[in-house]
Protein backbone atom coordinates (compact mmCIF):
# COMPACT_ATOMS: atom_id res chain seq x y z
CA UNK A 1 0.00 0.00 0.00
CA UNK A 2 1.51 3.72 -0.78
CA UNK A 3 1.02 6.27 1.22
CA UNK A 4 -0.61 9.36 0.27
CA UNK A 5 1.51 12.01 -1.11
CA UNK A 6 -0.48 14.91 1.21
CA UNK A 7 0.44 12.58 4.53
CA UNK A 8 2.42 14.75 7.30
CA UNK A 9 5.40 13.41 8.43
CA UNK A 10 7.30 15.40 10.59
CA UNK A 11 8.02 16.03 14.40
CA UNK A 12 6.49 17.42 17.75
CA UNK A 13 7.67 19.57 20.40
CA UNK A 14 5.73 21.27 23.36
CA UNK A 15 6.58 25.17 24.51
CA UNK A 16 6.99 24.11 28.16
CA UNK A 17 9.67 21.66 27.29
CA UNK A 18 11.71 23.50 24.64
CA UNK A 19 11.19 27.29 24.40
CA UNK A 20 12.58 28.23 28.06
CA UNK A 21 12.73 32.21 28.38
CA UNK A 22 10.04 31.37 31.19
CA UNK A 23 9.62 35.46 32.38
CA UNK A 24 10.77 37.05 29.27
CA UNK A 25 8.68 39.38 26.92
CA UNK A 26 6.25 39.23 29.96
CA UNK A 27 5.77 35.88 30.13
CA UNK A 28 3.72 34.61 33.15
CA UNK A 29 4.93 31.12 35.09
CA UNK A 30 3.69 27.74 33.99
CA UNK A 31 3.01 24.58 36.28
CA UNK A 32 6.26 23.15 34.70
CA UNK A 33 8.21 26.55 35.81
CA UNK A 34 7.92 25.17 39.47
CA UNK A 35 9.38 21.66 39.08
CA UNK A 36 12.89 20.99 39.77
CA UNK A 37 14.62 18.37 37.92
CA UNK A 38 14.84 14.50 38.80
CA UNK A 39 17.53 14.74 40.82
CA UNK A 40 15.86 17.38 42.88
CA UNK A 41 12.51 15.68 43.35
CA UNK A 42 10.84 16.35 40.64
CA UNK A 43 8.16 13.56 41.01
CA UNK A 44 7.11 14.39 44.47
CA UNK A 45 6.48 17.92 43.33
CA UNK A 46 4.93 16.48 40.33
CA UNK A 47 2.42 14.81 42.84
CA UNK A 48 2.04 17.02 45.41
CA UNK A 49 2.33 20.27 43.41
CA UNK A 50 1.58 21.70 47.05
CA UNK A 51 4.76 21.68 47.95
CA UNK A 52 6.22 23.12 45.06
CA UNK A 53 4.42 26.22 44.95
CA UNK A 54 6.52 27.24 48.29
CA UNK A 55 9.46 25.62 47.98
CA UNK A 56 12.11 26.88 46.15
CA UNK A 57 14.55 24.37 43.94
CA UNK A 58 18.03 25.35 42.83
CA UNK A 59 17.78 24.51 39.14
CA UNK A 60 14.59 24.47 37.12
CA UNK A 61 15.05 22.54 33.66
CA UNK A 62 12.26 24.29 32.22
CA UNK A 63 13.46 28.08 32.55
CA UNK A 64 15.82 27.48 29.78
CA UNK A 65 15.05 24.40 28.09
CA UNK A 66 16.41 24.33 24.89
CA UNK A 67 16.27 28.18 24.04
CA UNK A 68 14.33 27.08 21.17
CA UNK A 69 12.60 30.84 22.38
CA UNK A 70 15.79 32.47 20.76
CA UNK A 71 16.93 29.70 18.33
CA UNK A 72 13.97 28.71 16.55
CA UNK A 73 15.26 29.83 13.33
CA UNK A 74 17.89 27.89 13.31
CA UNK A 75 16.29 25.18 14.32
CA UNK A 76 13.50 25.07 12.00
CA UNK A 77 16.39 25.11 9.33
CA UNK A 78 17.28 22.15 10.71
CA UNK A 79 14.21 20.82 10.41
CA UNK A 80 13.86 21.91 6.94
CA UNK A 81 16.83 20.53 5.91
CA UNK A 82 15.59 16.84 7.59
CA UNK A 83 12.68 17.64 5.23
CA UNK A 84 9.52 17.51 7.75
CA UNK A 85 5.87 18.66 6.64
CA UNK A 86 4.52 19.49 9.67
CA UNK A 87 5.54 20.92 12.87
CA UNK A 88 3.81 20.75 15.90
CA UNK A 89 3.67 22.59 18.70
CA UNK A 90 2.02 24.24 21.64
CA UNK A 91 1.28 27.72 22.82
CA UNK A 92 2.25 28.81 26.14
CA UNK A 93 -1.00 30.15 27.69
CA UNK A 94 1.14 32.11 29.98
CA UNK A 95 2.84 33.78 26.77
CA UNK A 96 -0.15 35.00 25.98
CA UNK A 97 -2.24 35.72 28.96
CA UNK A 98 0.47 36.15 31.64
CA UNK A 99 -1.72 35.69 34.18
CA UNK A 100 -4.38 33.46 32.28
CA UNK A 101 -6.93 36.80 31.87
CA UNK A 102 -6.89 40.34 31.17
CA UNK A 103 -5.08 41.86 27.83
CA UNK A 104 -3.30 39.37 25.69
CA UNK A 105 0.78 40.30 25.50
CA UNK A 106 1.57 40.81 22.15
CA UNK A 107 5.02 40.09 22.63
CA UNK A 108 4.14 36.57 23.15
CA UNK A 109 1.17 36.43 20.38
CA UNK A 110 4.22 38.23 18.16
CA UNK A 111 6.80 35.01 18.93
CA UNK A 112 4.19 32.69 17.61
CA UNK A 113 3.32 34.93 14.46
CA UNK A 114 6.75 34.45 13.53
CA UNK A 115 7.32 30.98 14.08
CA UNK A 116 4.14 30.09 12.14
CA UNK A 117 5.74 32.43 9.20
CA UNK A 118 9.04 30.70 9.63
CA UNK A 119 7.14 27.48 9.30
CA UNK A 120 5.19 28.48 6.21
CA UNK A 121 8.53 29.82 4.62
CA UNK A 122 9.51 25.79 4.90
CA UNK A 123 6.32 24.68 3.66
CA UNK A 124 5.77 23.13 6.89
CA UNK A 125 2.08 22.98 8.34
CA UNK A 126 2.18 23.89 11.68
CA UNK A 127 0.02 21.68 14.20
CA UNK A 128 -0.81 23.63 17.35
CA UNK A 129 -1.94 22.37 20.51
CA UNK A 130 -3.90 25.02 22.89
CA UNK A 131 -2.93 23.82 26.10
CA UNK A 132 -0.18 21.43 26.33
CA UNK A 133 0.02 20.50 30.34
CA UNK A 134 0.41 24.66 30.76
CA UNK A 135 -2.62 25.95 32.21
CA UNK A 136 -1.01 29.57 33.64
CA UNK A 137 -0.12 28.82 37.22
CA UNK A 138 -2.11 31.90 38.22
CA UNK A 139 -4.78 30.06 37.45
CA UNK A 140 -4.26 27.74 39.66
CA UNK A 141 -3.43 30.00 42.20
CA UNK A 142 -6.44 31.96 41.75
CA UNK A 143 -9.70 29.67 40.95
CA UNK A 144 -8.01 25.88 42.01
CA UNK A 145 -7.33 25.49 37.89
CA UNK A 146 -9.79 23.26 36.25
CA UNK A 147 -12.04 21.75 39.28
CA UNK A 148 -13.39 25.88 38.41
CA UNK A 149 -15.42 26.29 36.15
CA UNK A 150 -14.37 30.18 35.35
CA UNK A 151 -11.83 28.16 33.41
CA UNK A 152 -13.90 27.45 30.45
CA UNK A 153 -14.70 30.77 29.41
CA UNK A 154 -10.99 31.61 30.44
CA UNK A 155 -9.73 28.84 28.05
CA UNK A 156 -12.31 30.14 25.25
CA UNK A 157 -11.11 33.64 25.19
CA UNK A 158 -7.61 32.74 25.07
CA UNK A 159 -8.88 30.49 21.60
CA UNK A 160 -10.92 33.82 20.21
CA UNK A 161 -7.37 35.57 20.39
CA UNK A 162 -5.07 32.95 18.99
CA UNK A 163 -7.98 31.85 16.45
CA UNK A 164 -8.18 35.87 15.19
CA UNK A 165 -4.37 35.87 15.04
CA UNK A 166 -3.25 32.74 13.83
CA UNK A 167 -6.66 31.16 11.94
CA UNK A 168 -5.16 31.90 8.47
CA UNK A 169 -1.64 30.37 9.75
CA UNK A 170 -2.63 27.47 11.39
CA UNK A 171 -5.01 24.79 9.99
CA UNK A 172 -4.36 21.72 12.36
CA UNK A 173 -5.81 22.50 16.36
CA UNK A 174 -5.78 20.08 19.43
CA UNK A 175 -7.45 21.32 22.14
CA UNK A 176 -5.60 20.05 24.82
CA UNK A 177 -2.81 17.71 24.77
CA UNK A 178 -3.36 13.94 25.97
CA UNK A 179 -6.43 15.16 27.94
CA UNK A 180 -6.53 11.80 29.58
CA UNK A 181 -3.83 12.16 31.96
CA UNK A 182 -5.60 14.35 33.85
CA UNK A 183 -6.47 11.35 36.32
CA UNK A 184 -3.01 10.49 36.47
CA UNK A 185 -0.89 13.82 36.86
CA UNK A 186 -3.48 16.47 37.98
CA UNK A 187 -1.26 19.00 38.04
CA UNK A 188 -0.38 18.72 34.38
CA UNK A 189 -3.50 18.18 33.27
CA UNK A 190 -5.48 20.46 34.63
CA UNK A 191 -3.26 22.85 36.84
CA UNK A 192 -5.11 21.40 40.04
CA UNK A 193 -2.70 21.21 43.44
CA UNK A 194 -5.19 18.88 45.12
CA UNK A 195 -4.60 18.50 49.06
CA UNK A 196 -3.84 15.26 50.85
CA UNK A 197 -7.54 15.64 52.78
CA UNK A 198 -9.63 15.90 49.16
CA UNK A 199 -11.13 13.18 47.26
CA UNK A 200 -8.73 13.44 44.32
CA UNK A 201 -11.58 11.85 41.80
CA UNK A 202 -14.10 14.32 42.60
CA UNK A 203 -12.18 17.52 41.44
CA UNK A 204 -10.73 15.18 38.83
CA UNK A 205 -13.71 14.32 36.88
CA UNK A 206 -15.53 17.56 37.73
CA UNK A 207 -12.14 19.21 35.86
CA UNK A 208 -12.25 16.67 33.08
CA UNK A 209 -16.31 17.61 32.37
CA UNK A 210 -14.80 21.63 32.16
CA UNK A 211 -12.22 20.95 29.53
CA UNK A 212 -14.70 18.91 27.67
CA UNK A 213 -17.23 21.12 27.46
CA UNK A 214 -14.33 23.86 26.72
CA UNK A 215 -12.91 21.46 24.24
CA UNK A 216 -16.43 21.08 22.54
CA UNK A 217 -16.78 25.13 22.55
CA UNK A 218 -14.03 25.76 21.02
CA UNK A 219 -14.46 23.37 18.38
CA UNK A 220 -17.39 24.92 17.57
CA UNK A 221 -15.61 28.44 17.50
CA UNK A 222 -12.76 27.29 15.28
CA UNK A 223 -15.66 25.76 13.39
CA UNK A 224 -17.20 29.31 12.71
CA UNK A 225 -14.24 31.62 12.82
CA UNK A 226 -14.63 31.88 9.22
CA UNK A 227 -11.54 29.83 7.92
CA UNK A 228 -11.12 26.39 7.04
CA UNK A 229 -9.45 24.15 10.55
CA UNK A 230 -9.70 21.37 11.76
CA UNK A 231 -9.41 20.52 15.83
CA UNK A 232 -8.47 17.04 17.33
CA UNK A 233 -8.78 16.10 20.47
CA UNK A 234 -5.50 13.94 21.81
CA UNK A 235 -5.08 11.09 23.95
CA UNK A 236 -2.29 9.27 25.57
CA UNK A 237 -3.26 6.27 24.13
CA UNK A 238 -2.10 2.80 24.57
CA UNK A 239 -4.54 -0.28 24.51
CA UNK A 240 -4.29 -2.33 27.92
CA UNK A 241 -3.82 -6.09 27.26
CA UNK A 242 -5.61 -8.49 29.77
CA UNK A 243 -2.54 -10.14 31.96
CA UNK A 244 -3.81 -13.56 30.95
CA UNK A 245 -7.16 -14.97 29.83
CA UNK A 246 -8.26 -15.07 33.31
CA UNK A 247 -11.88 -13.31 32.98
CA UNK A 248 -10.72 -11.49 35.71
CA UNK A 249 -7.78 -10.21 34.02
CA UNK A 250 -9.44 -9.45 30.82
CA UNK A 251 -12.39 -7.49 32.97
CA UNK A 252 -9.24 -5.14 34.16
CA UNK A 253 -8.14 -4.56 30.93
CA UNK A 254 -11.59 -3.62 29.75
CA UNK A 255 -11.97 -1.02 32.81
CA UNK A 256 -8.83 0.27 32.08
CA UNK A 257 -9.49 0.84 28.93
CA UNK A 258 -12.67 2.12 29.70
CA UNK A 259 -10.98 4.55 31.78
CA UNK A 260 -9.04 5.95 28.84
CA UNK A 261 -11.34 5.66 26.30
CA UNK A 262 -14.25 8.33 28.44
CA UNK A 263 -12.75 11.36 27.10
CA UNK A 264 -12.61 10.28 23.42
CA UNK A 265 -16.18 8.81 23.68
CA UNK A 266 -17.06 12.38 24.96
CA UNK A 267 -14.95 14.50 22.22
CA UNK A 268 -15.95 12.09 19.36
CA UNK A 269 -19.25 10.79 19.93
CA UNK A 270 -20.77 13.79 22.05
CA UNK A 271 -21.78 12.46 25.20
CA UNK A 272 -20.58 10.44 28.21
CA UNK A 273 -20.25 6.52 27.64
CA UNK A 274 -22.98 4.60 30.13
CA UNK A 275 -19.99 3.07 31.60
CA UNK A 276 -18.76 6.46 32.96
CA UNK A 277 -21.73 5.63 35.83
CA UNK A 278 -20.30 3.00 37.13
CA UNK A 279 -16.52 4.55 37.39
CA UNK A 280 -17.86 7.95 38.93
CA UNK A 281 -19.87 5.64 41.55
CA UNK A 282 -17.26 3.99 42.74
CA UNK A 283 -15.20 6.45 42.92
CA UNK A 284 -17.52 8.56 45.05
CA UNK A 285 -17.87 11.43 42.39
CA UNK A 286 -21.27 13.61 42.32
CA UNK A 287 -21.07 15.26 38.62
CA UNK A 288 -22.24 18.85 38.62
CA UNK A 289 -23.42 19.47 34.63
CA UNK A 290 -24.88 22.56 33.97
CA UNK A 291 -28.00 22.81 31.65
CA UNK A 292 -26.61 23.07 28.21
CA UNK A 293 -23.56 21.16 28.59
CA UNK A 294 -24.98 17.75 27.20
CA UNK A 295 -26.04 19.61 24.43
CA UNK A 296 -22.43 21.26 23.84
CA UNK A 297 -20.97 18.23 23.86
CA UNK A 298 -23.59 16.81 21.61
CA UNK A 299 -23.38 19.11 18.59
CA UNK A 300 -19.21 19.78 18.75
CA UNK A 301 -17.50 16.30 18.22
CA UNK A 302 -14.34 17.00 16.79
CA UNK A 303 -12.34 16.51 13.27
CA UNK A 304 -9.73 13.71 14.06
CA UNK A 305 -7.79 11.98 17.04
CA UNK A 306 -5.10 12.99 17.66
CA UNK A 307 -2.97 10.39 20.01
CA UNK A 308 0.54 9.91 21.23
CA UNK A 309 1.63 6.15 21.39
CA UNK A 310 4.81 5.14 23.46
CA UNK A 311 3.86 1.43 24.26
CA UNK A 312 0.63 -0.90 24.97
CA UNK A 313 -0.12 -1.34 28.88
CA UNK A 314 -1.04 -4.51 30.79
CA UNK A 315 -3.74 -4.99 33.32
CA UNK A 316 -4.81 -8.12 35.48
CA UNK A 317 -5.43 -9.65 38.92
CA UNK A 318 -3.58 -13.04 38.64
CA UNK A 319 -1.25 -13.56 41.55
CA UNK A 320 1.19 -14.69 39.07
CA UNK A 321 2.32 -11.24 38.45
CA UNK A 322 4.06 -11.28 41.33
CA UNK A 323 3.42 -7.40 41.36
CA UNK A 324 5.83 -6.84 38.71
CA UNK A 325 5.34 -3.35 37.14
CA UNK A 326 6.63 -0.99 34.48
CA UNK A 327 6.90 2.81 35.63
CA UNK A 328 5.42 3.66 32.16
CA UNK A 329 5.43 6.95 32.57
CA UNK A 330 2.11 8.21 34.52
CA UNK A 331 -0.13 5.15 33.90
CA UNK A 332 0.68 2.35 36.13
CA UNK A 333 1.20 -0.77 34.01
CA UNK A 334 2.30 -4.36 34.60
CA UNK A 335 5.54 -5.59 33.36
CA UNK A 336 5.13 -7.77 29.57
CA UNK A 337 7.32 -10.79 29.55
CA UNK A 338 7.16 -10.37 25.55
CA UNK A 339 8.40 -6.69 25.53
CA UNK A 340 11.78 -5.49 25.98
CA UNK A 341 12.11 -2.32 28.65
CA UNK A 342 13.87 1.02 28.03
CA UNK A 343 15.42 1.95 31.14
CA UNK A 344 13.15 4.58 32.30
CA UNK A 345 10.32 1.75 32.14
CA UNK A 346 8.55 1.88 29.07
CA UNK A 347 8.20 -1.11 27.31
CA UNK A 348 8.92 -1.40 23.40
CA UNK A 349 5.88 -2.32 21.64
CA UNK A 350 5.33 -1.69 17.81
CA UNK A 351 2.86 -4.17 17.37
CA UNK A 352 1.11 -2.54 20.32
CA UNK A 353 0.53 0.66 18.06
CA UNK A 354 -0.78 -1.48 14.78
CA UNK A 355 -3.25 -2.85 17.73
CA UNK A 356 -3.94 0.83 19.30
CA UNK A 357 -4.58 1.82 16.05
CA UNK A 358 -7.51 -0.87 14.83
CA UNK A 359 -8.89 -0.25 18.06
CA UNK A 360 -9.94 3.59 17.72
CA UNK A 361 -10.72 3.32 14.56
CA UNK A 362 -13.03 0.42 14.75
CA UNK A 363 -14.37 1.86 18.06
CA UNK A 364 -14.64 5.76 16.36
CA UNK A 365 -13.87 5.80 12.21
CA UNK A 366 -12.60 9.19 12.48
CA UNK A 367 -9.23 9.79 11.18
CA UNK A 368 -6.52 9.35 13.46
CA UNK A 369 -3.05 11.65 13.03
CA UNK A 370 -0.05 10.17 15.29
CA UNK A 371 1.22 13.45 16.91
CA UNK A 372 3.97 11.95 19.16
CA UNK A 373 5.92 8.38 19.25
CA UNK A 374 9.45 7.76 19.96
CA UNK A 375 12.23 6.34 22.27
CA UNK A 376 13.75 8.31 25.41
CA UNK A 377 17.53 7.22 25.65
CA UNK A 378 20.79 8.44 26.68
CA UNK A 379 22.57 9.33 23.69
CA UNK A 380 26.39 8.96 23.66
CA UNK A 381 28.39 11.85 21.65
CA UNK A 382 31.47 9.65 20.39
CA UNK A 383 34.89 11.65 19.99
CA UNK A 384 34.82 12.90 16.23
CA UNK A 385 31.27 14.60 17.57
CA UNK A 386 28.80 12.08 16.59
CA UNK A 387 25.86 10.17 17.75
CA UNK A 388 25.03 7.03 16.95
CA UNK A 389 21.33 6.18 17.76
CA UNK A 390 20.70 2.83 16.00
CA UNK A 391 18.41 1.85 18.41
CA UNK A 392 16.40 4.72 18.00
CA UNK A 393 16.64 4.20 14.09
CA UNK A 394 15.52 0.91 14.89
CA UNK A 395 12.31 1.73 17.68
CA UNK A 396 11.04 4.54 14.67
CA UNK A 397 11.51 2.06 11.66
CA UNK A 398 9.39 -0.84 13.45
CA UNK A 399 6.67 1.56 15.01
CA UNK A 400 6.63 3.46 11.16
CA UNK A 401 6.42 -0.36 9.61
CA UNK A 402 3.28 -1.25 12.11
CA UNK A 403 1.29 1.99 11.35
CA UNK A 404 1.60 1.62 7.47
CA UNK A 405 0.25 -2.27 8.90
CA UNK A 406 -2.34 -0.65 10.24
CA UNK A 407 -3.12 1.53 7.24
CA UNK A 408 -3.14 -1.72 5.05
CA UNK A 409 -5.87 -2.93 7.73
CA UNK A 410 -8.05 0.04 6.97
CA UNK A 411 -7.32 2.71 9.31
CA UNK A 412 -7.03 6.11 8.16
CA UNK A 413 -4.25 8.03 9.34
CA UNK A 414 -3.47 11.84 8.57
CA UNK A 415 0.32 11.49 9.42
CA UNK A 416 3.11 10.97 12.06
CA UNK A 417 4.82 12.87 14.22
CA UNK A 418 7.65 11.66 15.74
CA UNK A 419 8.40 13.32 19.67
CA UNK A 420 10.26 14.87 19.53
CA UNK A 421 12.11 16.35 17.03
CA UNK A 422 14.93 17.45 18.62
CA UNK A 423 16.23 16.80 22.56
CA UNK A 424 13.94 19.05 24.95
CA UNK A 425 13.41 18.14 28.43
CA UNK A 426 11.19 15.60 30.03
CA UNK A 427 8.09 16.60 30.71
CA UNK A 428 7.84 13.74 33.42
CA UNK A 429 11.44 13.50 34.39
CA UNK A 430 12.88 16.83 33.99
CA UNK A 431 15.45 15.67 32.33
CA UNK A 432 17.71 16.48 29.50
CA UNK A 433 20.07 13.06 29.41
CA UNK A 434 16.48 11.04 27.98
CA UNK A 435 16.69 12.44 24.57
CA UNK A 436 14.22 11.79 22.06
CA UNK A 437 15.42 13.92 19.46
CA UNK A 438 16.87 13.57 15.67
CA UNK A 439 18.68 16.70 16.86
CA UNK A 440 20.82 16.48 19.50
CA UNK A 441 21.13 19.48 22.11
CA UNK A 442 23.94 20.36 24.24
CA UNK A 443 22.57 20.44 27.60
CA UNK A 444 22.43 17.89 30.57
CA UNK A 445 20.37 17.20 33.58
CA UNK A 446 22.12 19.64 35.88
CA UNK A 447 21.75 22.89 32.80
CA UNK A 448 25.48 22.49 31.25
CA UNK A 449 25.96 22.55 27.69
CA UNK A 450 26.80 24.52 24.64
CA UNK A 451 23.37 24.29 23.36
CA UNK A 452 24.83 23.42 20.54
CA UNK A 453 22.56 21.23 17.82
CA UNK A 454 24.42 18.57 16.63
CA UNK A 455 22.72 16.32 14.04
CA UNK A 456 21.90 12.26 15.17
CA UNK A 457 22.89 9.57 12.55
CA UNK A 458 18.94 8.89 12.88
CA UNK A 459 18.28 12.57 11.37
CA UNK A 460 19.70 11.28 7.87
CA UNK A 461 17.84 8.12 8.25
CA UNK A 462 14.58 9.71 9.09
CA UNK A 463 15.16 12.08 6.44
CA UNK A 464 15.02 9.28 3.96
CA UNK A 465 11.74 8.08 5.05
CA UNK A 466 10.50 11.54 4.73
CA UNK A 467 11.48 11.65 0.87
CA UNK A 468 10.48 8.19 0.05
CA UNK A 469 7.40 8.83 1.59
CA UNK A 470 8.19 6.30 4.20
CA UNK A 471 9.12 3.53 1.41
CA UNK A 472 12.36 3.30 2.54
CA UNK A 473 12.93 2.37 6.04
CA UNK A 474 16.07 0.18 6.14
C1 LIG B 1 3.81 12.71 26.44
C2 LIG B 1 3.72 14.20 26.61
O1 LIG B 1 3.08 12.10 27.42
O2 LIG B 1 5.05 12.09 26.62
C3 LIG B 1 5.02 14.94 26.36
O3 LIG B 1 2.72 14.75 25.79
C4 LIG B 1 6.16 14.15 26.98
O4 LIG B 1 4.91 16.22 26.90
C5 LIG B 1 6.23 12.80 26.31
O5 LIG B 1 7.38 14.80 26.89
C6 LIG B 1 7.40 11.96 26.75
O6 LIG B 1 7.38 11.81 28.14
P1 LIG B 1 8.61 12.22 29.04
O7 LIG B 1 8.11 12.22 30.42
O8 LIG B 1 9.64 11.18 28.79
O9 LIG B 1 9.04 13.56 28.60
Amino acid sequence: MKIETDFLWGGAVAANQCEGAYLEDGKGLSPMDILPSAQLGRKEAMYHPQLALIKKYDYYPSHEGIDFYHRYREDLALMEELGIKAFRTSISWARIFPNGEGEPNEAGLKFYDDLFDECRKYNMEPVVTICHFDTPLALTKKYGGWENRALISLYLEYCRVLLKRFGKKVKYWITFNEINMITHIPFFGGGLAIREEENTSQIVYQAAHHQLVASALAVKMAHECGEELYVGCMLAAGSFYPYSCNPDDVWEAVEKNQDTYLFIDVQVRGKYPSYVRRIWKEKSVSLNMEDGDEEILRCNPVDYIAFSYYSSRLAGVSPAINGKVADGNAIHTLRNPHLDITPWGRQIDPMGLRITMNDLYDRYQKPLFIVENGLGAADKIEVDGSVNDDYRIEFTRNHIKAMKAAMEDGVKCLGYLAWSCIDLVSAGTGEMNKRYGFIYVDRDNDGNGTMDRIKKKSFNWYKKVIESNGEMLD
